[in-house]
């Protein structure tokens, strides 16, 4: 994109406070310019200015979470440039994009410097190695997305950050591997930045981020399918605890993080107590019409007998059987003294409805996530008939 047509989306983006009023950005003629994906429509509409202007580079920032962090970001009065392959231009055509690689052109940053840098983009420690190298000297602050995958042990109860992560050891993964397991390639990353920048850096693990603008479904199946009607396929007696994290909580936690220099590692998953499966799904019925009903499948046994996994077929859902009693059971109490805030679960359902009825009539029709409508239909004829 040329200069000018920069400057010309930049100034009429400021102008006529579209940002503010959350209706994104709109050229001087009135059109809706390129999208900021979901965070466009769903960020919080008003956000008062932070304290000081920070300068922000984000290593990604236009997939999932990238453009609510930089949304939520450009509200709070930051300046944000951007580090991708190219896609920042469609996305936030009035900000700046520093093209580049992760897989070792990062030439674009040189003789520049930033207050923080997040680094949302990769699972790779190589990658995670390269940019922190680079940027040691040009940044105060490195903030790197790991996940809650990292934790090798989920078993305790309470959990925390003290639980201990992957090790090539403990995944009984050879260190020359050339594709890493998730959990592991996430905690050695967090170990390359920590190494890397030792006491400059903030880690933030985030367990299933949920909400509008969400591609894989997998906390949208639970609306989508309560919305529909009828009887739920619902898993477990109800009780099993769920923690997940809506991506406006997760994205602007981790601004302010950047905002107060927090450094440390969070676990970012909500909400404080945890909720259990039943509220989950009346929460959501809540902002439906629809009829429905919940026939709780609580035998585990059935459900694998009949294909249906947890997490897999039944999405967010995860017994805390031996092994996992932990998952769902943060003490989130370090987090929220740092700044962690959660949005009503009937927020995130609602827009996640809205966010899913905006998307085309294919995409609708074909969730990438849960069970189909025949195959749920099955399964509970077949525990009626047992
Ligand atoms: N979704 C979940 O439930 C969940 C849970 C736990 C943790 N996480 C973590 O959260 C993060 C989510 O990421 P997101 O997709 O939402 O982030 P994002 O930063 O919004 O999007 C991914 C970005 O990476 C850039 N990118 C990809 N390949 C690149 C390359 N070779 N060089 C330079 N830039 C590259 C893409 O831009 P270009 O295509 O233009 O290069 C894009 O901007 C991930 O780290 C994931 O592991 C997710």
């Amino acid at each position: 994109m040329s200069t000018t047509r920069k400057d010309f989306l930049k100034l009429s983006a400021a102008a006529g406070g579209a940002l503010g009023l959350g209706l994104g950005p709109r050229t001087l003629d009135g059109q809706e310019a390129p999208s900021e994906g979901a965070a466009a429509r769903y960020a919080r509409p008003q956000v008062p200015p932070a304290p000081r202007r920070l300068d922000i580079l984000v290593l990604g920032g236009t997939g999932f979470i990238g453009p609510f962090q930089v949304r939520y970001a450009l509200d709070r009065g930051h300046n944000v440039t951007l580090f991708n392959r190219g896609s920042g231009d469609a996305v936030f055509p009035y900000l700046e994009t520093l093209e580049g690689d992760r897989n070792g052109d990062y030439s674009a940053l040189e003789g520049r410097s930033w207050d923080l840098v997040i680094d949302n983009s990769t699972s790779r420690p190589d990658w995670v190695e390269m940019a922190a190298e680079i940027l040691k000297d040009q940044c105060d602050q490195y903030m790197y997305v790991s996940s809650r995958s990292a934790y090798a042990d989920v078993s305790r109860v309470p959990m925390s950050i003290e639980a201990p992560t992957w090790t090539f050891k403990s995944a009984g993964v050879d260190p020359s591997a050339e594709r890493l397991p998730y959990g592991l390639a996430k905690a050695e990353s967090e170990r390359n930045a920590m190494r890397i920048m030792p006491g400059r850096t903030t880690i933030v693990r985030p367990g299933l981020i949920i909400g509008p603008g969400d591609e894989t479904d997998r906390f949208t199946y639970w609306p989508v399918r309560i919305d529909r009607g009828g009887e739920v396929l619902a898993p477990g007696d109800g009780s099993d605890p769920v923690q997940i994290i809506d991506v406006r909580d997760f994205t602007e936690f981790m601004i302010r993080l950047g905002e107060d220099q927090t450094m440390g590692t969070f676990n970012c998953v909500g909400p404080a107590v945890p909720r259990p499966m039943s509220e989950l799904l009346y929460g959501i019925r809540a902002v439906t019409t629809a009829e429905t009903t919940f026939t709780w499948v609580d035998d585990l046994g059935f459900l694998t007998s009949m294909g249906v996994r947890p997490y897999a077929e039944m999405p967010v859902w995860r017994p805390p059987v031996e092994g996992s009693e932990g998952f769902a059971r943060f003490d989130l109490t370090p987090e929220i003294e740092a700044g962690l805030t959660f949005r009503p679960l009937a927020e995130t359902a609602a827009d996640t409805l809205d966010y899913h009825f905006s998307r085309p009539l294919e995409r609708q029709e074909n969730l990438r996530s849960g069970l189909s409508a025949e195959r749920e239909a099955e399964v509970l004829q077949a525990w009626h008939a047992r």
